[in-house]
């Protein structure tokens, strides 16, 4: 017999950054596209008021990103755990869940990724946020950093190609996250209903199906509905 269990899985400070991070980076995106083609695109009114709003989202974005580091790394000490792929993951088990996602999921085959908070990501989840987070973030934060001091870093910008290198390098990551994002929501909808995996990301709990005796200690439980 299964029952269904109340788990605990999303802390309070991950839900605040992420949430904070999504407005960031969907603020950037759609200044960006303005002050990328202002001839065909004005959300934002004028050109500056686009830069001024696009840098201060920038800056939301990199606060909250340090915070997030220092909560995984200091606080709650489970990014690699929670973030790092092991062998098996990138020997078989994103094949298996690309599998899962591709296919299986269409003919209502099991996710075979039961989430726990020691375990939270699938293989494909932990490789995506690893790149995301430890790679693609940290570099447009720093693109954009560079790009907001261009007079007084001019030395340094020649040394790294030049600034149209830099802008080329910055549009080009913003790019990654655009897909990234498309990709992300429509995956977070694939739970055992479209909302499944968006409940945990606003209030912390998620709701799992457990096989009776066997619980899971790690698993802090509030309800259970047999
Ligand atoms: C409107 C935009 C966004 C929505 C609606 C959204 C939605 C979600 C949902 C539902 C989850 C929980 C399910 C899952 O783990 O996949 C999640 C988790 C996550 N999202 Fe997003 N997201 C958005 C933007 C972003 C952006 C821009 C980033 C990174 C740049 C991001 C990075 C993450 C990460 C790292 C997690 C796991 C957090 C953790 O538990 O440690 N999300 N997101």
């Amino acid at each position: 017999m299964k029952h269904k269990e109340m788990v605990y899985m999303t802390p309070m400070p991950v839900r605040i950054w992420h949430w904070l991070n999504a407005f960031g980076i969907v603020t950037l995106c759609a200044t960006g596209l303005q002050i990328r083609f202002p001839d065909y695109i004005n959300i934002f009114g004028a050109y500056r008021a686009a830069i001024r709003l696009h840098n201060t989202a920038g800056v939301v974005v990199s606060v909250s990103y340090l915070l997030w580091l220092i909560y995984y790394l200091a606080v709650a000490r489970s990014l690699i755990k929670l973030y790092v792929p092991t062998v098996e993951d990138l020997k078989s088990g994103i094949f298996r869940q690309a599998y899962y996602y591709f296919l299986a999921y269409f003919f209502g085959k099991p996710n075979p990724h039961h989430s726990t908070p020691d375990s939270k990501f699938n293989p494909m989840q932990k490789a995506a946020y690893l790149v995301i987070m430890l790679v693609l973030l940290p570099l447009v934060v720093l693109s954009g950093g560079l790009l907001m001091y261009i007079a007084p870093l001019r030395e340094l910008l020649l040394l790294l190609g030049g600034i149209k290198m830099l802008v080329g390098t910055h549009f080009l990551l913003s790019c990654c996250f655009t897909a990234f994002l498309f990709v992300h929501i429509y995956l977070a909808t694939l739970g055992h209903t479209p909302l499944a995996h968006f409940k945990p990301m606003w209030n912390g709990w998620e709701e799992e199906t457990v096989e009776d005796g066997n619980p899971d200690p790690d698993k802090q439980i509030t309800a259970s509905t047999k």
